[in-house]
């Protein structure tokens, strides 16, 4: 199974993939993350994308394609791909179908989370996650259950994204429509997209992925 989860900032694409790694034992590749630790580690595509990055703005097509090209060269044939935050302009899908077909890989769903923008401020703002394994979290909507203490981990560490200031998310929503909503129509042509009402609850979004999936 390959699978693309589509979405605005905060849609809850990076809350759902993990899940489904979870549950399915898939890979969640999101370039995000990628670049993060690119970023963390100051290799030269960290450097290069780093500004870019702060400024909510894209970073180029190449890079972000190349950077799956080697996780899924490195990853098991058997293991299925989420795709997260990847493709966001209609180049990446392009370099998407080549890579999938080099790969001997299919694409079996483009899953896109509907949500409202207002609420998207709300949801990247308050998020946060553990520095030691990476959990998400939420101040409102997915707090830990003991306060301060990682639920998967233990650890007492939280850290938030650099990005994640209002200023900056209206820029990358800005980026999002401009440039990967308008890719939509290409996968709706080879009648992949299922949609999802990304503002309920995050277990009744996981529910119905989890249907779409199992009639497919
Ligand atoms: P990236 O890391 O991909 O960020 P993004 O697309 O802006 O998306 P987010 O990670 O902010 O949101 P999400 O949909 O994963 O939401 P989450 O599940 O965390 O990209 C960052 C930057 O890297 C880009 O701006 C760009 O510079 C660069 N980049 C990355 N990929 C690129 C590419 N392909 N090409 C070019 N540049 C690229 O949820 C958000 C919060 O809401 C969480 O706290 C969660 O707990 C909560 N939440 C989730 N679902 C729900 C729900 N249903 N109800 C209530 N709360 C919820
Ligand atoms: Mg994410």
């Amino acid at each position: 199974m390959n699978l693309i989860l589509l979405g605005p900032p905060g849609a809850g694409k990076g809350t759902q993939a993990a899940r489904l790694v979870e549950h399915h034992g898939m890979r969640q590749l999101s370039t995000g993350d990628m670049l993060r630790a690119a970023v963390a580690a100051q290799t030269p595509v960290g450097l290069r994308a780093k500004a870019v990055m702060d400024a909510g703005e894209l970073v180029s097509d190449e890079i972000v394609s190349a950077l799956i090209d080697a996780e899924l060269t490195a990853m098991g044939e058997s293991v299925g791909a989420i795709f997260d935050g990847y493709p966001r302009t209609a180049a990446q899908a392009e370099q998407l179908d080549g890579i999938l077909a080099a790969h001997g890989r299919e694409l079996d769903r483009v899953i896109e989370l509907d949500v409202d923008e207002d609420e998207l401020v709300r949801r990247i703002v308050g998020r946060y996650s553990c520095a030691t394994c990476g959990a998400g979290y939420h101040d409102e909507f997915q707090r830990p259950s003991v306060s301060g203490v990682c639920d998967k981990c233990g650890s007492t560490q939280f850290k938030r994204r650099k990005d994640d200031n209002e200023e900056t998310v209206r820029t990358r929503m800005a980026e999002y429509r401009a440039k990967t909503a308008p890719i939509l129509p290409f996968y709706e042509g080879r009648g992949l997209v299922a949609r999802v009402d990304g503002m309920a609850p995050i277990d009744e979004v996981t529910a119905a992925i989890e249907s779409i999936l199992a009639g497919d």
